[in-house]
């Protein structure tokens, strides 16, 4: 049986250190749901304004990246923002970037040790801790709404490839996140600071923030049988490889920009036991 989600508790939390300000967010809070992406569509069509939020303890049909299905038992986090952000649909990728990069970062506040395996993945000890979807809906060539869709372990079974947020500070927080309130209020304010550092100080600053939590930098892939690097990630949400080609004379190095979602970078065997 899941504890109840304490709207009172997350409200604090996300007031505090803002100077008695209040938070941006509006928060829709349920119970169950089939997919928070889903039901903050269905509110944005009812004339719901950005930062609003929905947070369901469960979801029957949670939607992952490249149409794969999240599952979603009771004990992980589940959450969607609406945001409007001025940006052209050949950037909608930024919003992803600026999200995985904000939350990670906030999460390091926290000591969790968290890197990001491009391009959406959360990851500690090389297993997967949680993920980013984001919608959008483009007008006239520009991004109209977008829906930041997260979900993070926190206390719901995972696979082999996954960790979840209890088993790792049990064996090493010095200052553990203490409840699923704070987690949220975490994620919320990470994807805040993520958004402000991309409108603020533009994608070049955000995109070398992300590459320094990027854990695939030197990874060596396969591109159609060329053997390659990664050294890096475009503004675009590219991988960038760089790879050797051989002539009788000549070798030559050149860059591959590999999109989301065309190859799959694997998870480290954990090095550390838990
Ligand atoms: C991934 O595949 O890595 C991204 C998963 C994103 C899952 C979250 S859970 C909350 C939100 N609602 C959904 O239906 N999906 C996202």
């Amino acid at each position: 049986m899941s504890v109840e989600f304490d709207r009172q508790k997350l409200e604090l939390a996300l007031q505090s250190g803002r100077n008695g300000e209040n938070s941006l967010f509006s928060l829709h809070i349920f119970d169950h749901l089939a997919s928070t992406n889903q039901t903050l569509w269905n509110l944005l069509a009812q004339g719901a304004e950005s930062w609003s939020v929905v947070i369901a303890q469960q979801q029957t049909a949670g939607r992952g990246q490249w149409g794969r299905q999240w599952i979603s038992h009771p004990g992980g986090l589940y959450l969607s923002v609406a945001i409007a952000p001025k940006l052209e649909a050949s950037a909608s990728y930024q919003l992803t970037l600026a999200s995985a990069w904000g939350i990670a970062n906030q999460l390091r506040c926290y000591g969790v040790d968290v890197g990001i395996k491009w391009p959406n993945d959360l990851v500690l000890n090389g297993r997967k801790l949680g993920g980013i979807l984001t919608e959008t809906k483009i007008n006239h060539g520009y991004i109209h709404q977008a829906v930041i869709g997260v979900g993070i372990n926190w206390t719901n079974p995972v696979p082999e490839t996954g960790i979840n947020l209890e088993m790792w500070q049990a064996c090493y927080a010095t200052k553990p996140i203490p409840c699923l309130e704070t987690l949220t209020s975490v994620v919320l304010r990470g994807i805040e600071s993520g958004m402000e550092c991309l409108v603020k100080e533009g994608i070049n600053i955000l995109l070398s923030r992300y590459l320094e939590l990027l854990t695939n930098v030197g990874d060596k892939v396969y591109i159609h049988d060329l053997a390659g690097t990664v050294v890096g990630v475009t503004s675009q949400g590219e991988l960038r490889v760089s790879v050797e080609t051989y002539d009788t004379t000549d070798i030559k190095t050149t860059e591959l920009y590999i999109e989301p979602g065309t190859i799959t970078l694997g998870y480290r065997k954990s090095s550390v036991p838990l």
